[in-house]
């Protein structure tokens, strides 16, 4: 029998736009480990394009989960836009205090999945943060990652369809820091 997998035991680092071309196939690695049974899909398969886009930010932020050399989660994001923030059209009026942090993506590859790594690699992005708030989306067709963004502290506070060919998503909203 395997041992059981601890997030405890994992090493958890922190990177920049600078980074971005030493993490860049680590990044695609885990997301093709963690959406392998959709990568038929083509939207996800455009994912290197997204890792170009939020890693080209100025101000990306990055956390990545290694188990030794073996990188198995990431979380990554970087500010929104004022004025173009994915909660915008959905709050009226506007919360007063709203610099606000988007985040972009979140893997953990398979086998590590139900071991607490999502969470840890999620408050190490946010737990540094000086927005006022974090939006994200999430794939109305996924009830259960929801669920599981609720249970640390987002709301529901619409839904949009970025791109044509992308899913619906539920836009998320929670107060930094995390609760
Ligand atoms: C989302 C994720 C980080 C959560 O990891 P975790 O905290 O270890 O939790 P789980 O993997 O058990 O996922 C929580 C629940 O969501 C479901 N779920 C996870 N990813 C899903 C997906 N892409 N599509 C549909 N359901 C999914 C799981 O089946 C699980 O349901 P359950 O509680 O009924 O067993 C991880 O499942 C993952 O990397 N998924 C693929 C990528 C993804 O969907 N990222 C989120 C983008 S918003």
């Amino acid at each position: 029998m395997e041992p059981s997998l601890s997030a405890a035991e994992l090493d958890v680092r922190r990177f920049t736009h600078n980074d971005l071309p030493r993490i860049r196939q680590a990044l695609i690695d885990v997301h093709a480990d963690a959406y392998a049974e959709a990568m038929e899909d083509e939207f996800n398969q455009r994912f290197p394009w997204f890792v170009e886009h939020w890693g080209g930010h100025p101000d990306f932020a990055c956390v990545i989960a290694f188990d030794g050399d073996e990188a198995v989660a990431f979380a990554y994001g970087a500010p929104s836009t004022p004025q173009r923030e994915w909660w915008r059209e959905h709050l009226d009026p506007a919360p007063t205090r709203s610099r606000t942090f988007s985040y972009s993506e979140l893997a953990v590859r398979t086998k590590w999945r139900k071991t607490g790594t999502a969470e840890l690699v999620t408050r190490a992005l946010l737990e540094d943060r000086d927005e006022d708030l974090v939006v994200l989306l999430v794939d109305t067709g996924h009830p259960r990652v929801q669920a599981l963004y609720e249970a640390w502290g987002f709301r529901k506070v619409g839904a949009r369809q970025p791109f044509p060919d992308s899913p619906v998503y539920a836009v998320m909203l929670a107060d930094l820091p995390l609760g």
